[in-house]
This record gives C-alpha cells, sequence and structure tokens, in this order.
C-alpha cells in the first residue's frame, strides 16, 4: 500500500477519460486550488491525465508538470500518484484499471453506474481486500449527494423506502410530452437534435440506466447486494400523450421512477413510469433535474433535488470524493470507512420480491367497443379478480368503433391486475392490448405493504 510519508508532499490525482465529467473535474480541480487547500489543509494536484481521444487532449490546456500517459496501466504502475479518478465509463477497460489500482494500493473514484450495478460486488471486494477507498457519488443523480447522505448522515436511521426520478432524459421527455401534446418520438428527435439525449438513448429511455442507479441506491439504502437482472425494468417508449391527458384528469402525473423499499425479509425494487398525484413533490420535478425522496423510520420524509447530470454538475460530486480520499491518504487512514457503509463482508444478501407480488394502485386503458354491455363486462372481469374500481372515464362515441375507456383501480397485486388483462384483453369487448400505468404512493408517509 502506498503511504503518504512525506508531509508536505501533495496528493496526486489521475484522470483516466477526459469526457464531458472529466473535463469538468479538471476544470473545478484548476479553478479551485486554492479553496481546496484551504478546506483540505495540504494540497492535491493533477498528476497527470490518460485520454485516448488526442483531439480531446489538445483542446486542453494542462500544467505543466501534468504527466499524459499513453495508456492506464502506465498510470496506474505510477507509485506518483495516489488516487485515480475513473471517467471512462463502459465495463471494460473501466473494470479492469479500477481493480489493478485498487491491487497498486491507489483509492479509486469512478461515476460508473452501469459498472458498479453489474461488477459492484467484484469492485466493493476488491477495495475491503487492498484496503482502499472508492468514492461513487457521481454515479447517481449527477450532483446530487445522495449516496453520502445515505452513508454518513443517515447511517444511523432504517431507511424504510425511496423513489427517485433519476434519468434527466426520460424526464425531459415525459415533461415535454404532457405540456405540449407532442409524441414520445417527436421529442425524442429534438431532444437528440439539441443534444439533450444521446445519439443511442436506449439505456435512458428504457429504464435500464434508472435500474443501475437504483440499484446503487438499493445497495446503499438497505446494505443487501443487489443483483441487476431480477429487477423489472420499464422503460417510457410506449407512453402515448392520450394518457398523460387523462392523467391530468385524474389529478396525475407522469414520471419515470426507480424505486425501492425494503420488507424486512424481502426488497421491492423496481424501474417504470408511474402516475404520482399532482401535489407530490417528485410531481414537481420537471425537465432535466432529478430528485430522490426517501423515508427513513426516525428521519421522516426526505427530498434531495438537483442536476442529474453535466460536466459540472457531476464534477461536484467527483471533487467530495477525490477530497474525502485524498484526506485518507494524506492522514495515512485509507479503508477505514466502508465505500457502501456497510462492512462488505457482514452483509445478507435479501430476496427481490417478484413484480406479481407487489401492490399497487393502477390505470388501465381499455380500447372498448362502443356498444352496450361493455364496461359492465370490464367491471365484472376486474371484480371477480377481486379488484375495486374506484373511478372510471370515457370519452366520445363512435358506434361500431372503438372509445378509450380509463379505469383506476383500488389496491391490488400486480398478478390480479395481469389476470384480469388476459382475459379482457382476448375478448371480443376491447379492440386494442390495454395499456397499464401503475399509480404511486410516494408520500414516504405511512407502513409499508
Ligand atoms: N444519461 C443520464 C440521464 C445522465 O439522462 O440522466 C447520466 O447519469
Amino acid at each position: 500500500m502506498l503511504n503518504q510519508n512525506d508531509k508536505n508532499a501533495p496528493v496526486r490525482v489521475g484522470i483516466i477519460g477526459l469526457g464531458t465529467v472529466g473535463q469538468g473535474f479538471l476544470r473545478l480541480l484548476l479553478k479551485n486550488q486554492g479553496i481546496l487547500r484551504e478546506r483540505l489543509g495540504f494540497s492535491l494536484v493533477l498528476g497527470g491525465v490518460c485520454e485516448k481521444n488526442s483531439l480531446t487532449l489538445k483542446a486542453l490546456t494542462l500544467p505543466p508538470d501534468c504527466v499524459i500517459y499513453r495508456d492506464w496501466e502506465e498510470m496506474v504502475r505510477d507509485p506518483r500518484i495516489s488516487l485515480v479518478v475513473e471517467l471512462v465509463g463502459g465495463f471494460e477497460p473501466a473494470r479492469s484499471l479500477i481493480l489493478e489500482a485498487m491491487k497498486a494500493g491507489k483509492s479509486v473514484v469512478t461515476a460508473n453506474k452501469a459498472l458498479l450495478a453489474r461488477h459492484g460486488e467484484e469492485i466493493f471486494g476488491a477495495a475491503a481486500t487492498h484496503a482502499v477507498d472508492l468514492g461513487f457519488e457521481a454515479s447517481v443523480g449527477g450532483g446530487i449527494p445522495i449516496l453520502r447522505t445515505l452513508r454518513e448522515s443517515l447511517a444511523g436511521d432504517r431507511i424504510l423506502r425511496l423513489a427517485g426520478i433519476i434519468n434527466g432524459t426520460a424526464n425531459y421527455i415525459l415533461t415535454r410530452m404532457s405540456r405540449e401534446g407532442l409524441e414520445f418520438e417527436t421529442v425524442l428527435a429534438e431532444a437528440q437534435r439539441q443534444g439533450y439525449a444521446e445519439s443511442d438513448p436506449t439505456f435512458d429511455i428504457d429504464g435500464i440506466d434508472s435500474a443501475h442507479k437504483v440499484a446503487i441506491l438499493a445497495t446503499m439504502a438497505f446494505g443487501s447486494p443487489v443483483n441487476l437482472s431480477e429487477i423489472p425494468v420499464e422503460g417510457i417508449r410506449h407512453i402515448k400523450p392520450i394518457d398523460l391527458e387523462f392523467g391530468r384528469e385524474f389529478g396525475y402525473v407522469l414520471k419515470l421512477l426507480g424505486i425501492a423499499a425494503d420488507h424486512g425479509d424481502s426488497l421491492d425494487i423496481r424501474v417504470h413510469p408511474s402516475f404520482l398525484p399532482e401535489n407530490s413533490l417528485l410531481a414537481e420535478v420537471d425537465g432535466v433535474f432529478n430528485a430522490i425522496e426517501l423515508s427513513g423510520q426516525a428521519l421522516g420524509p426526505l427530498l434531495l433535488f438537483g442536476r442529474g447530470a453535466g460536466g459540472d454538475p457531476t464534477a461536484t460530486a467527483v471533487m467530495g470524493d477525490v477530497m474525502e480520499l485524498a484526506r485518507g491518504i494524506y492522514h495515512s487512514s485509507r479503508g477505514q470507512v466502508p465505500a457502501l457503509g456497510f462492512p462488505f463482508s457482514g452483509r445478507t444478501r435479501k430476496a427481490l420480491r417478484p413484480l406479481s407480488a407487489i401492490y399497487s394502485e393502477y390505470y388501465l386503458r381499455f380500447m372498448a367497443k362502443d356498444q352496450p354491455g361493455t364496461l359492465s363486462y370490464l367491471a365484472g372481469v376486474l371484480g371477480e379478480r377481486g379488484i375495486s374500481i374506484e373511478s372510471v372515464i370515457q370519452k366520445g362515441r363512435e358506434s361500431g368503433g372503438s372509445v378509450p375507456v380509463v379505469v383506476t383501480t383500488h389496491r391490488a397485486t400486480e398478478s390480479q391486475v395481469r389476470e384480469a388483462l388476459a382475459i379482457i384483453d382476448t375478448s371480443v369487448h376491447v379492440t386494442e392490448k390495454t395499456v397499464v400505468i401503475r399509480i404511486e404512493d410516494v408520500s414516504m408517509e405511512g407502513p409499508l405493504s
């Protein structure tokens, strides 16, 4: 392990990957040297960078003593670098470089949520084995300090549940669809033209990015390893403006949520579009903003809101971690606070509840034949499965054709609803597959069920 024997020596940071967040972090590190030194009581300096894109490198003004490494192996081998910031993203070489850096006794900061959600156990385990620190605040919610809040501020409380708008691209699309009545494809294409959405937006719009983030949140909040592949995930591609309009008539706003709850013996973790009461705090989080609401047993509700992406906001999260880890290096106290807030090897794995067992209220839009008896048929099938109707709206009149009939239900299990729809959707009374959207109670008050 590296030791900071010379008390006047600065802590030298190496950055691997100078994309949007890497450059944001570089700017912050160079611009805030004074304030960093004041707060730390020692110097934190840019030891070197590694970036494959030579045009990116050429465009940057780096300090004269900053080493430009040809590859990550060279940086990881360099004993002058005691802290590695991994901002390349993706699985490889990110995974290997983090593991190798830890093996070489270096602490690591990363923003790589996909990697941590998939290979977290290996990486958290390596941090524990090599007694180094791992910072990953920037992996969830960009500049929102949610992970440190869970690990430190709320360490003494039991977290019961949380719900988050943790993907800015999806939230931007839903916000514009809802405000302007636009189709999903129209908003996505415009968001891509304006640079709000990636050219390959799959992870954002299909809920995969939110699943990565909620897996990390649940691991931190509940102290249980989470198997990413077991999380039920549904994105927003299929959402139609008509459902946003009907939702509004019922007093709901649609958000893509990452949800996690601790039921003691099992966890409920999922990602899907959810209708929220329009007067709830999360319903008011619009555009690219993110927010995470949670409930602590002693604390009660808490909401953290802010910029969930972007170079500068995300760089503040990276910097917070870098400073914390630099203190550990400078004061030779690395590896003392477990990265997850729970000792790596002392955790119990809780089973994930299958989607079929979750309780929710539901919004159901049937495209029903406009003829006598259809409504009583729909109500009958729902009633036979023990699903109680809360309200119904039918709009328009189309003799011989089909009209939207929208039903909201009281609480039922997903399997009750799926069983009822399996019957209805194969009947002669409807012309299309029924649209199902869950209605979430995000008040963070009251008991779990
Ligand atoms: N692509 C993410 C989003 C930002 O749209 O929120 C990085 O996590």
